[in-house]
């Protein structure tokens, strides 16, 4: 299959519009179900310190290269400091750990994995993945989780405008007002949980687009995040859905059946809320 078409971010750097997300992808597998996503021609890949996936994920990056005519610089890469590592010293050392443990030179982008306000550490963590940017030793940061308070108290306070903010979307939780502010910055939304961790795939609006398109939910619902400008990061187990999942560049929603969607928004989220994360 042909990779997902690329957006670029605010500094010019261009990222995948489809990433495999690898959260609860058990390590021991990592590497082989990575491989799977590098096969099926996903060239963006979401792992995070808390994963403890990424070195089956730079097993994966290493053996593919080495096979095959994709080199090492087609691939995105994105990695998270972990809320106990903020904090501007932590913060670099976490980064270090992390690049040992992917085998990496450059990292594509790193993010602030929660805002963890109760720590009041994110502006320093920040300054840190700044320091890090400007070293030339990762393409571009960003942050996760942030709530508009948390994105305009980080801007205020620091020089680079985060190039992402990744975030829990889907159509039951559809952050209008988050997305706005980031269309506002010129940041990108990535969104998280992008089927709602399999649960909105069984909503029956979205069982009915699927079945008046011929496609699966999955393949709906994920054209529906592509349609709103978002990136998104499905995981997926089996090679089957991993390719499903790919295949998104092929159709359209009628705006009929994207003003169906739009009207599930029921703010429901299938994870924390980033102000009780800390
Ligand atoms: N920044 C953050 O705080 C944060 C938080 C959560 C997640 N994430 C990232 O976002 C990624 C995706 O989120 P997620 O894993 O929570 O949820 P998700 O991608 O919305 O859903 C994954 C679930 O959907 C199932 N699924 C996937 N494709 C399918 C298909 N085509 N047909 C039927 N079922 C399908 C998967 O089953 P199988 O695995 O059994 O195939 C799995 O149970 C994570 O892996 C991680 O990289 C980030």
């Amino acid at each position: 299959m042909e990779p997902a078409p690329k957006l670029t971010l605010n500094n010019g750097v261009r990222m995948d519009q489809i990433g495999f997300g690898t959260y609860k992808v058990p390590a021991p597998d990592t590497a082989d179900v990575v491989t799977l996503a590098l096969r099926a021609g996903y060239r963006h890949v979401d792992t995070a310190a808390l994963y403890g996936n990424e070195e089956g994920v730079g097993k994966a990056l290493r053996d593919f290269t080495a096979g095959s005519n994709v080199v090492r610089d087609e691939i995105f890469v994105t990695t998270k400091v972990w809320n106990t590592d903020q904090g501007y010293d932590s913060t670099l050392r976490a980064f270090d750990a992390s690049m040992s443990r992917l085998d990496l030179d450059v990292l594509d982008l790193y993010l602030i994995h929660w805002p963890c306000p109760e720590r009041g550490l994110f502006v320093d963590t920040y300054r840190a993945m700044e320091e890090l940017y400007r070293s030339g030793r990762v393409r571009a940061i960003g942050v996760s989780n942030f709530q508009p308070n948390h994105l305009r108290q980080l801007m205020d306070a620091t020089d680079v405008v985060p190039a992402v903010n990744q975030v829990e979307l889907h159509p039951w939780l559809q952050q209008h007002e988050l997305t706005n502010l980031h269309r506002e910055h010129g940041i990108r939304t990535v969104a998280w949980s992008p089927l709602g961790r399999g649960a909105v795939l069984s909503d029956p609006v979205i069982t009915s687009i699927a079945a008046d398109l011929g496609v699966s939910p999955a393949r709906v619902i994920l054209r529906w995040h592509v349609e709103q400008g978002s990136i998104a990061i499905p995981k997926a187990s089996s090679a089957e859905r991993i390719k499903e999942n790919l295949d998104v560049f092929s159709f359209e929603l009628t705006p009929e059946q994207s003003s169906a969607i739009a009207g599930l928004d029921r703010n429901q989220r299938s994870g924390s809320h980033p102000d009780q994360v800390n």
